[in-house]
């Protein structure tokens, strides 16, 4: 899948002087239904998350407190984006190589994904990863 396809969504944010909210419905405004989610927190300065990459699973990220880069690669490039906006987010398609760094202090980082855990949906080595893409292409 080309880099191309991970995008930035705008989520719809209502604003009001008692506090903004942000809504996220499955299929509408992201391209999958949600099936699950989890969130990374307590990072400590310095640490890298991610460094793997999905067969199947189609994802959201979304920065939900202070901010965080995500390192995307297809094996033909890769892009930094920079996520500090909790009405952002970063869809990632299936078969895209992630790395996570760059966490401010305090930083929430919050993920839906469109399947349940599967340890058997991860690459989690690279050449392994440029394998597959060599093949499926
Ligand atoms: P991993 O996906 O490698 O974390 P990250 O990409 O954020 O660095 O998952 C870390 C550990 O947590 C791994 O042992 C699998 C487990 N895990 C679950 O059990 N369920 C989940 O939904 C997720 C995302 C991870």
């Amino acid at each position: 899948m080309p880099i191309e396809r991970c995008v930035l969504l705008d989520l719809p944010k209502i604003s009001d002087p008692r506090g903004n909210l942000t809504f996220i419905e499955g299929g509408r405004h992201i391209p999958f239904d949600i099936k699950r989610v989890y969130y990374l927190y307590d990072v400590p300065g310095g640490a890298e998350r991610g460094g793997h990459a999905h067969k199947e699973l189609h994802q959201l990220i979304v920065a939900m407190s202070g901010s965080f880069d995500v390192v995307l690669d297809d094996g033909t490039g890769k892009k930094r984006i920079h996520l500090n906006r909790s009405y952002s987010g970063l869809y990632v398609c299936p078969m895209i190589w992630r790395e996570i760094d760059n966490f401010s202090s305090g930083s929430v980082c919050m993920v839906l994904a469109s399947i349940t855990y599967s340890e058997t949906d991860y690459y989690r080595d690279y050449s392994e990863y440029l394998s597959a893409l060599k093949q499926s292409s």
